[in-house]
């Protein structure tokens, strides 16, 4: 049954791949700047927020994420102090600031400017964005490090692992590190590389056996098929692992 979200993926990223060949992007020759510049100006409407599968993803995404502050935290986030790396638009600081987290202890970076202004303007006071890398930022200071959707954009090996390292060396002992990524890969696709808890393993040095594992996300391409014609059938199949794309993985830092 697996291949069956491998042939999805496989025409998905071939579509994706198609349109980095037409916009003459070589990862090797271009920066992340150039290859989110191209994306953003040709994506249209594809990931906007009234998408049937846009929601049904997110609200796999938060039911997950949710479940893991109520297995670690109890639910009490107010006065955890967190870093999202490669935070993007803010999508994910504003979901923490609707979910209870104090503003002031929220932290962003990205290395794109342009993500960073939109993260700004949905954001409020107190929240603190930076343009950058996690490497500029001081170490040990969060009980929570989320990168949702960074490591699997950077491809090199080495270049991830470094990322990676950097993740782990904001958490503070007895902090966790929380990725939610693609476990899925396809040799078409150059732009993306999957990644599995077995990676973040040999990144992550000095970590608890404590963890947290749920796959999650109906295969892109089906959802993007199905949920438009009906919502809950999308969110059916999102039941059977198999079909399911991403990951959320955590660990908790001993010393
Ligand atoms: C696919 S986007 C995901 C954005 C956001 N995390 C989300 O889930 O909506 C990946 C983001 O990672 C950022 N990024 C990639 N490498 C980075 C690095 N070394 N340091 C900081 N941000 C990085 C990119 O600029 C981009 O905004």
């Amino acid at each position: 049954m697996l291949p069956i979200c491998h042939v999805a993926l496989v025409l998905e990223f071939s579509a994706q791949h198609q349109f980095f060949e037409k916009m003459n992007l070589k990862h090797s020759g271009n920066s992340l700047h150039e290859i989110y510049a191209q994306r953003d100006a040709h994506v249209g409407d594809k990931y906007k927020f009234f998408q049937a599968d846009v929601r049904l993803h997110s609200a796999e995404k938060d039911f997950v994420v949710s479940d893991f502050l109520r297995q670690k935290y109890g639910g009490l986030v107010e006065n955890l102090e967190v870093l999202d790396v490669g935070c993007g638009g803010g999508d994910t600081l504003v979901k923490f600031c609707d979910w209870g987290f104090e503003p002031t202890n929220l932290h962003g970076c990205d290395i794109l400017e342009s993500r960073i202004n939109q993260a700004k303007k949905k954001l409020p006071d107190g929240v603190t964005i930076t343009l950058g890398e996690p490497s500029d930022l001081a170490p040990e200071q969060y009980d929570l490090v989320t990168a949702f959707t960074v490591l699997s954009s950077v491809t090199d090996e080495s270049m991830r692992q470094e990322l990676a390292e950097q993740i782990w060396s904001k958490v503070k002992t007895g902090g966790w590190g929380l990725i939610f990524d693609f476990r899925v890969n396809n040799p078409r696709n150059r732009n993306v590389r999957k990644l599995l808890p077995e990676d973040l393993k040999r990144y992550w040095t000095n970590a608890e056996s404590n963890t947290f594992f749920k796959t999650l996300c109906l295969a892109p391409p089906l959802a993007r098929f199905i949920c438009p014609i009906s919502y809950r059938l999308g969110f059916t199949l999102s039941l059977l692992p198999f079909l399911r794309t991403h990951f959320v993985y955590a660990m908790q830092k001993t010393k």
